[in-house]
């Protein structure tokens, strides 16, 4: 029989980028030292099997829908984040860096589900006796929850064929190995080769399944991204190690919007939801310190008021650091340019620190006008009045933009207690001020600070 020829490739751990020899950095996603090498077999072509059955095709209008196609998990902030609940069949990805809690949220997920049908959780990290421990200090409720500590794929398919679960929890796929493929677990051609099988799993049986994703800096493993394209869902669980908030994002979902965020709070006994994360991310605010300000954020359907805060300090040495945290840096700089050109402080022998508190990341234009005001507080030394809110898009001119949703954002600080909100003057006019909420529409950078500093 002739031997299997094979030929080496290097793929990067990182985003899968393949290519035929070394290369230091990834082209692709410019991170380095994550192409590794594998083998495979050549002409490994995608010939077409005759003798399997040719799927059918359907007229659009043929297909039934199912009315209520989606299984809320009971924790409403991972199914708001999911579009409203598990479709059938769908194949989510949760990445995250290690520690961070995707175990812990979808073991608590599956206490819920595991009431109404069979939940499969397959752990490839941890021994059962582990999980249960964790399960029991979370308050699993004992329901219909298999756990099977496996790594090898094709032990784990024949027990789905055999358990025929529900539900189907993969943590992590970076442990779990085929030996069809001769490389390392946790290698991309691994990682992929097991998910592909695991999502034909998941369609064909229509098996919600989740899979958890380690998202590693130094690429020794492949991380999530190398998945990205083929699931349905992508949430990342983020948030900063210092501080108990963990934000859910979706980055792709095919069954509902990719703006939605889920906030928790990190407990001893698990993962705990924020239902009004304005409360929590204000609380420790510092009234009347000059350089703070407080803006409102909308994160999909969701207003979130947060606190920015700057520090404008003079520099002792020739170059003047800049840092932003939570915050694109570039826009930090652009402010410090509108500030000294339009509103004539100098701030270029200055440090500038901006951080948003409570460890979130902001990335609308709407927080520039916030931005702007803390940068302008800390630099004259006077604070912005405690009750006030600001939001707004800044231009290169000094000129204010209107953002989206005013009235989500205005409702939430009126909700809150603030009396005044200064925002864009073209959005003001399709706005209702509510009760107790005095609006002052500002059409520049200049006006709008001399409303904030009069006094
Ligand atoms: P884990 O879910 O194991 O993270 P991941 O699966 O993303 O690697 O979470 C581990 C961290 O969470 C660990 O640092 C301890 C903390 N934790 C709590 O603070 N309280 C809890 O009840 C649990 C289960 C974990
Ligand atoms: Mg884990």
């Amino acid at each position: 029989m002739a031997q299997r020829k094979t030929k080496s490739i290097y793929t990067c751990s990182n985003c899968g980028y393949q290519s035929p020899k070394w290369l230091g950095k990834c082209p692709d996603c410019h991170q380095w030292n994550t192409l590794l090498e594998e083998t495979v077999p050549s002409g490994r072509g995608k010939a077409h099997r005759s003798s399997e059955p040719a799927a059918a095709a359907f007229r659009l209008d043929e297909i039934t829908s199912n009315d209520d196609p989606r299984k809320q998990c009971g924790i409403s902030e991972l199914d708001r984040v999911l579009g409203g609940g598990i479709v059938s069949g769908s194949f989510i990805l949760i990445g995250g860096d290690p520690g961070i809690g995707k175990s812990t949220l979808l073991l608590q997920a599956v206490d819920q589900l595991s009431q109404a049908g069979k939940a499969l959780y397959v752990t490839g990290e941890e021994s059962c006796l582990q999980v249960k421990m964790r399960a029991e200090r979370l308050g699993v409720k004992p329901g219909q929850l298999f756990l099977l500590a496996e790594t090898a794929l094709e032990a784990i398919l024949d027990k789905v064929r055999e358990i025929n679960p529900d539900y189907l929890i993969i943590d992590s796929i970076q442990t779990i190995f085929t030996t069809q493929i001769e490389s390392a677990p946790g290698s991309v051609s691994q990682v992929r080769e097991c998910a592909g099988q695991l999502m034909q799993l998941a369609k064909s049986q229509a098996l919600p399944t989740f899979i958890v994703g380690h998202v590693t800096k130094d690429g020794s493993i492949a991380g999530p991204r190398v998945l990205e394209h083929m699931v349905d869902t992508v949430l990342y669980f983020e948030g900063d190690p210092g501080h108990p908030y963990r934000i859910l994002r979706a980055v792709k979902n095919r069954f509902g919007s990719t703006n939605e965020i889920g906030v928790f709070q990190m407990s001893d006994t698990g993962l705990r939801e924020v239902k009004n994360p304005s409360e929590i991310f204000l609380a420790e605010r510092a009234e009347d310190a000059p350089g703070s300000v407080v803006i409102t954020s909308v994160e999909g359907s969701r207003p979130i008021l947060v606190e920015l805060q700057a520090l404008v300090s003079s520099a002792p040495y020739g170059t003047a650091r800049r840092t932003a945290m939570g915050i694109d840096h570039n826009r930090v700089s652009l402010l410090v340019a509108v500030l000294e050109k339009k509103v004539g402080m100098s701030l270029l022998s200055h440090d500038i620190f901006v951080n948003v508190a409570g460890g979130v990341k902001i990335d609308e234009p709407a927080a520039d006008l916030g931005i702007l005001a803390a940068l302008a507080s800390s630099h004259l030394n006077k604070t912005v009045p405690r009750r006030t809110v600001v939001f707004g898009e800044i231009g290169l001119a000094g000129e204010v933009r209107a953002v989206s949703q005013p009235e989500l954002r205005i409702t939430e600080a009126a909700r809150l207690g603030f009396t005044r909100c200064l925002l864009p003057a073209s959005n003001c006019s399709s706005v209702e001020a509510p009760e107790h909420l005095t609006l002052c529409p500002v059409k520049s950078a200049q006006e709008a600070l001399e409303l904030l500093f009069e006094n």
